[in-house]
């Protein structure tokens, strides 16, 4: 008799497992099919403005401030986001020699040309915390020296092509109006509850939240073996782009890097450390470019999309050379942190397109020169 319910209440419980597993799959099928749906091409080549967008604008701007002033703990005023720096390096950038003329673009156009460049690596988060927490890596390349008309115009006199990156290729909201609300609610404290903005289950950003939990991830062994993505587009000549720096190994004498003590607070820098300065071995990357095919779903004003590869690849146009070199001391690191890089810091031909960074080109700007001017003060 026992025996009996027991082995009814397993088929019942069975028959209910493959319900929720049914369930699940019918559920995912659908997600899949409804994105798949509504992310297909073509796409406009051109920008869409929002016409509320200088307000919203207004808002980030505030949010931003009051998020630089509360991560200062007696400190300096550090940066709004990628506040703690892994170094600040000498870099040579070399355009490919075999370009395309579609590729010969900018700072691509003389073949064969080194521009010399500095390079900030850094973790993402406002907080300058342990490296071995969950994070996304940026990495800021400012090409030196570089003629021609500069997009800002107080910036005619500086001569910079700025690339600014982090190691995950799309963005955890589409647009302004969704960065307002959702860097709004972080700032209140609100972590995964900021992409559930209300009770309306249409108004829940599921797939923005994994896109972010993706994007926190655990740190690389060393900051020159991730991959760097430009996430939002840029002109690239008269076409639309993005771009990525990944490691190019083969470029560079082989290295091994001793295993580091992840524990400690600054590994990353360590690992810097170790590689350029210890053992005097350089590091490589190649710089490569994504052009938008508009008849593929390669939007300009959502950046929660990565631009496929099977429909664009990517394609080299320049290599990085990381010198071995002594980097880390006291007046370096505080040089570094009073640089400024941004994507609007360079020329028309590098123009960065979308209403991501239409909002940087405010932002950054207003949070610059706000550390800046309190810096200055102290
Ligand atoms: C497309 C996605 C983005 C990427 C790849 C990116 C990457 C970066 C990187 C690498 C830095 C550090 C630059 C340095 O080393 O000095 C940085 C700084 C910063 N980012 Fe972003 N970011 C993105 C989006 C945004 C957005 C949407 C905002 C806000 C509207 C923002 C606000 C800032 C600010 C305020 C700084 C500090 C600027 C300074 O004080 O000099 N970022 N970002």
């Amino acid at each position: 008799m026992l025996m009996t319910l027991w082995l009814r209440m397993c088929v019942l419980l069975g028959k209910a497992v493959l319900f929720v597993v049914g369930l699940g799959l019918l559920g995912w099928a659908v997600a899949t099919a409804w994105s798949a749906w509504q992310h297909r091409g073509p796409v406009p080549a051109q920008e869409q403005i929002p016409t509320d967008e200088a307000a919203m604008t207004r808002d980030v701007i505030q949010t931003a401030v009051r998020i630089v002033d509360s991560h200062r703990e007696n400190t300096r005023y550090l940066r709004d986001a990628h506040a703690k720096a892994h170094g600040c390096l000498n870099a040579e950038v070399q355009v490919l020699q075999d370009l395309t003329p579609e590729l010969r673009q900018g700072v691509f156009s003389e073949a064969g040309k080194t521009w010399q460049a500095t390079l900030r690596l850094s973790n993402g988060s406002p907080y300058p915390q342990f490296d071995s927490l969950r994070d996304a890596r940026g990495m800021a390349l400012k090409l030196l020296d570089v003629p021609g008309t500069q997009l800002l115009k107080d910036r005619q006199s500086r001569g910079e092509q700025d690339f600014v990156m982090f190691n995950h290729p799309n963005f955890f909201v589409s647009d302004v109006a969704e960065y307002r609300q959702n860097v709004a609610a972080q700032a209140d404290g609100k972590k995964v509850m900021a992409f559930f903005p209300g009770w309306d289950p249409r108004t829940w950003q599921v797939r923005h939240l994994f896109i972010a939990l993706a994007t926190l991830a655990p740190a690389p062994a060393s900051p020159t073996q991730t991959t760097y993505f430009s996430v939002s587009p840029y002109k690239f000549g008269s076409a639309n782009a993005k771009f990525r720096v990944a490691p190019d190994p083969d470029s560079c004498p082989v290295y091994t890097l001793p295993p580091q003590n992840q524990a400690l607070p600054n590994f990353l820098r360590s690992a810097l450390t170790q590689q350029l300065s210890t053992d005097r071995v350089p590091a490589c990357f190649v710089l490569q470019i994504q052009r938008q095919d508009p008849s593929q779903y390669m939007p300009i004003e959502d950046t929660s999309i990565e631009w496929r590869e099977s429909d664009a690849p990517f394609e080299t146009v320049a290599r990085i050379r990381i010198p071995a070199q002594d980097f880390d001391t006291p007046a370096q690191n505080l040089q570094c942190d009073n640089l400024s890089f941004n994507p609007w810091f360079g020329l028309e031909a590098h123009r960065p397109i979308g209403g991501i960074n239409r909002l940087r080109k405010a932002v950054y700007e207003a949070v610059s020169d706000y550390r800046h001017a309190r810096n200055a003060e102290q």
